[in-house]
């Protein structure tokens, strides 16, 4: 089977193409360090067989910190402890990417803390309070993303991937919803995109040429008159020639019940969108959301609409699911898409599978 085959994104070898997608798993501790049970996370993912595990997102500066227990990249005081989850995943034969965020307006845990989130734009039909960035700002979170780079580089992740979707800040700069400015940075769709072609060729001339650079792009919004497929399509282009390796291809602004949809089971929901993404690029393009047996994680690839094949609740409930495949039990991923391990974002505990028995009672599968 293809799935399970060697593949290479730039400098990185692979042992198949199967990726854990990022999953912020609410381990870390306050001040963002990486704790015994993010080590013993990872350890379990990588003896699992998956080819690629990329990290829950890590926040690059204090101000784009989105939920609790997120891993930071901030400071050069984390690399030690991000040092620990490189170590297991290649002790046991994954590859690791480091997913690098700011959250921009969408920084919850700032709100939390009675702080105020920068925003693209000043929004005014929004309740949430929020500073609009200035010129001063935008500089200083696209040397947060270099410095985040480098000390990815650092703690010897064999890549790292720009979180550009979600709703994020990197979401919000494409579009239109939230980018109002009239400057450089917002207006026309070549503005708009002008902050991830900056971020990546500053990143490619810090961590060199063989380095690879990954991006998880929300190629269209799910909301009102947001972003439309054929910018993102565009966007994507000029991130590629600008340094970019490989395209995960998800949703930008829109809910995070867009970006997992609950209830679904084995449709690969965004597959036309990874398949636009590959007609565009020539780089690896990955497929995400939905996907639940090795068939049409197979099936998506023989067709050419991706090169590989990510999956997250799935790994949450079985990190083991690819070594079972790989070791002959085909049956799909025991996970229903309840995404009751989600609810870990307003309760403060770590993510975990909280339904494991109601799961396997609905899955018979
Ligand atoms: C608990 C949880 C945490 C997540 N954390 C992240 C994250 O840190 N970064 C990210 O890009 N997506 C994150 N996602 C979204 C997933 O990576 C993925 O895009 C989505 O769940 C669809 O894939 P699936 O159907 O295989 O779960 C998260 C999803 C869940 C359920
Ligand atoms: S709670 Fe378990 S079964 Fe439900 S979506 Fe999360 S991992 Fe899957």
């Amino acid at each position: 089977m293809k799935l399970f085959e060697s593949f290479r994104i730039r400098n990185l070898e692979l042992k198949n193409r199967l990726v854990r997608s990022a999953t912020w798993d609410a381990t870390a501790d306050v001040t963002g360090a990486v704790t015994d049970e993010s080590e013993a996370l990872y350890r379990e993912l990588a003896r699992g067989g998956v080819g690629l595990i990329i990290t829950g997102y890590a926040f690059i500066s204090a101000s784009g910190q989105a939920l609790h227990g997120q891993y930071g990249i901030h400071s050069d005081d984390m690399i030690q402890g991000l040092r620990r989850l490189v170590r297991a995943a290649h002790e046991n034969g994954s590859g690791i990417a480091l997913q690098i965020a700011h959250a921009g307006i969408g920084a919850d845990y700032l709100v939390q803390k009675g702080l105020t989130p920068l925003a693209v734009s000043k929004i005014t039909r929004l309740s949430r309070a929020h500073r609009e960035m200035t010129d001063e700002d935008i500089e200083v979170i696209l040397e947060d993303f270099t410095s985040a780079t480098l000390r990815a580089v650092e703690a010897g992740f064999d890549a790292v991937q720009f979180h550009g979707a979600h709703g994020y800040l990197m979401s919000q700069f494409l579009s239109p919803l939230f980018n109002q400015r009239r400057d450089k940075w917002g207006g026309t769709e070549e503005n708009r995109r002008r902050f991830h072609v900056e971020a990546i060729k500053r990143a490619r001339r810090a961590a060199g040429s063989g380095f690879p650079l990954m991006i998880k792009l929300g190629v269209r919004d799910d909301r009102g008159k947001g972003l439309t497929l054929e910018e993102g399509l565009a966007a994507a282009q000029h991130m590629v020639a600008a340094g970019i390796d490989s395209i995960e291809a998800s949703t930008g602004v829109g809910t995070s019940m867009q970006v997992m949809k609950e209830g679904e089971y084995e449709r690969a929901y965004f597959r036309e969108r990874a398949a636009a993404v590959k007609n565009r690029v020539s780089v690896p393009v990955i497929a995400v959301g939905g996907i639940r047996s090795q068939e049409l994680a197979e099936e998506i690839i023989v067709s050419g609409d991706a090169d590989m094949v990510a999956m997250c609740r799935p790994f949450i409930r079985e990190p083991g699911l690819v070594n079972r495949w790989l070791n002959g039990d085909m049956t799909h991923a025991a996970c229903i898409s309840c995404n009751k391990c989600f609810t870990s974002r307003t309760t403060g505990e770590p993510v975990t599978c909280i339904d494991e028995k109601e799961a396997k009672n609905r899955s018979g599968i």
